[in-house]
């Protein structure tokens, strides 16, 4: 897709980082912007602020793991402004401990907006796509998590293998049926966003026993984890930045965008050699780097 102006875009977890950086790109390159997320102070605030600079912009609160809330989103959406061309299935949170100690409530979160959001908008935007006259694309938003292998934030890197499968497989099931639905996998590694404060849109029923949560937040492993992922998180891309490199991967219908450091794509490649040469799994947190 290379022609933005006048189109349709539609963006789940639009109100904060790089679905917030995504819709302002949008909206630059004159696309009339559906902005869908879960926490509505900042959608409304994220309306407001893009509507004041003169963009052509509808907010819709939606929690993406529910398929009711997508099927209405996709409804207000093309009753507003017809055709949808750009789907960014973005909205992402992480958490939960090891693979065993991750309680079932993390697993249903996190799996639900991650797997099950980008499950259900899929199963909701591409019929609309297919019967439409213009072309599109969409974009999910995985991570560098999902093509790569190590230990910690097991749940968080099963529901971005997910979404690369489930994009690869979307990818050729399109291209088969000759239909003008392009799709990209975006996998980001540290883009400077809210993505470590993530707990503050998680549903009460999904919440943990408070002494469950108290106990892991006490253990060591669990802090270092958390301060690392909010020094590389703040040192990292800039979700505008991100947000260009996605858009030229878009103009250049790009299936890949790695938005990331160099070094992720050697985690990436350790895991395929692991796989090749059936050698079991080299923790890349161990492994030496160039
Ligand atoms: N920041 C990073 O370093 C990084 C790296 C790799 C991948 N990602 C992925 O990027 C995507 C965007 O995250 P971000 O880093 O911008 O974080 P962010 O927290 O700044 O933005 C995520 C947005 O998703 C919304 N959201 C959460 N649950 C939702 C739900 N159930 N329904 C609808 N919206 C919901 C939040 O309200 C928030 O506005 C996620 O899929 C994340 O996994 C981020």
């Amino acid at each position: 897709m290379r022609e933005f102006k006048e189109r349709v875009a539609v963006i789940t977890g639009a109100a904060s980082g790089i679905g917030r950086g995504l819709a302002d790109r949008c909206a630059k390159e004159g696309m009339k912007v559906v902005l869908a997320d879960i926490e509505e102070n900042a959608l409304i605030q994220a309306e407001e602020e893009m509507k004041a600079t003169g963009a052509t912009v509808m907010s819709v609160i939606t929690d993406v793991s529910k398929e009711g809330d997508v099927k209405s989103l996709a409804e207000k959406s093309v009753d507003a402004f017809g055709d949808v061309h750009l789907l960014f299935n973005n909205a992402g949170v992480g958490g939960g401990t090891s693979a065993w100690e991750s309680t079932v409530a993390d697993w249903e979160w996190i799996m639900g907006v991650n797997l099950w959001g980008v499950i259900h908008c899929v199963r909701t935007f591409v019929p609309i796509m297919l019967k439409q006259q213009s072309e599109s694309h969409i974009v999910n938003t995985a991570s560098m998590a999902g093509l790569m292998s190590g230990p910690y934030s097991a749940i968080y890197k099963v529901t971005k293998h997910g979404v690369v499968s489930l994009s690869e497989t979307l990818y050729h099931e399109l291209k088969q049926k000759n239909a003008s639905i392009n799709v990209s996998v975006l996998c980001p590694g540290y883009i400077d966003t809210q993505i470590v404060d993530c707990e503050r849109n998680r549903p009460a029923k999904l919440q943990n026993d408070p002494e469950i949560e108290r106990n892991r937040r006490e253990k060591p492993e669990y802090q270092f984890m958390e301060q690392f992922m909010r020094k590389a998180v703040q040192d990292g891309m800039s979700p505008q930045g991100t947000a260009d490199f996605v858009f030229d991967a878009i103009k250049a219908e790009k299936f890949y965008i790695l938005a990331n450091p160099a070094y992720f794509k050697d985690f990436a490649n350790m895991r395929a050699e692991d796989i090749i040469q059936e050698r079991n799994p080299t923790n890349p947190l161990s492994a030496p780097l160039d």
